[in-house]
């Protein structure tokens, strides 16, 4: 595991999208996991910019994204699906047809994830991006989910729609559950980038990078993969 720490959350923002950056002009076809949240937002910008100024093209990237809350269809203002097409996709020269987000809507939400499986199966990632939640979690799998975890539908914790409700109305908007890529699911992709900044995340940070492997701390799990970046700020680090 390689972990590199920055200042702050520019230079995770730069670090981090010029990994992306590097590998998609290496690789134009590349296959990207992605993820939702705060502190994707920087590296979103940088690859924004990337595009515009001609370094790089999406228009042969497929991306697929970690999770979804259930309940919220890709109009909604707080879906993933939304956020996604707001930050990246809709200021880049993707394919929308190649962009997959898991749906968090419809009666059979077991189908949902069997199909999501079968695609994360099919195409195989490149690169799966991570942030990483103050309990640890990285997309919706919360402490205690098993490692061999895939595409499922999660409960969410308290504390984590807590963190959640600041992007809401009303704390009790946060949907009660979402539709997450599974550990192993994670663990498939060829590479992982994991980001986080803040106090906030830092004994995240140590629990993921020196506590034992198990999954009292999900991210932990990554400890497993042969090839994972970690980018993190200084305040993140502040625990180490
Ligand atoms: C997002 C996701 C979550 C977030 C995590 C950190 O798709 O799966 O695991 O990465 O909750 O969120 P932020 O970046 O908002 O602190």
């Amino acid at each position: 595991m390689k972990v590199i720490i920055v200042k702050n959350y520019e230079e995770l923002s730069r670090k981090s999208a010029d990994l992306i950056i590097e590998l998609v002009k290496n690789k134009p076809d590349a296959v990207l996991g992605l993820a939702t949240g705060s502190t994707p937002l920087g590296l979103y910008k940088n690859l924004i910019a990337a595009v515009n100024t001609g370094e790089i093209s999406f228009k042969d990237v497929k991306t697929l994204n970690l999770d979804e809350y259930v309940g919220l269809d890709g109009t909604h203002n707080q879906s993933y699906r939304y956020f996604m097409n707001e930050n990246l996709f809709n200021s880049i020269d993707i394919n929308i047809d190649n962009t997959f987000v898991p749906g968090g809507c419809g009666d059979n939400l077991e189908e949902i994830c069997a199909n999501y499986n079968f695609l994360l199966d099919t195409v195989s990632r490149d690169v799966q991006l991570l942030g990483l939640g103050g309990n640890g979690h990285i997309g919706f799998n919360e402490p205690g989910t098993p490692f061999s975890s895939t595409t499922h539908v999660v409960t969410l914790k308290p504390e984590t729609r807590k963190a959640n409700a600041r992007f809401f109305n009303s704390p009790d908007e946060v949907p009660t559950e979402a539709v997450t890529m599974g550990i192993k699911n994670v663990l498939d992709a060829k590479s992982i980038i994991l980001v986080a900044s803040g106090t906030e995340k830092a004994n995240a940070v140590n629990a993921m990078l020196n506590d034992e492997i198990s999954e009292t701390c999900p991210a932990s799990a990554l400890r497993l993969h042969p090839d994972v970046t970690v980018v993190i700020d200084e305040a993140a680090a502040s625990k180490l």
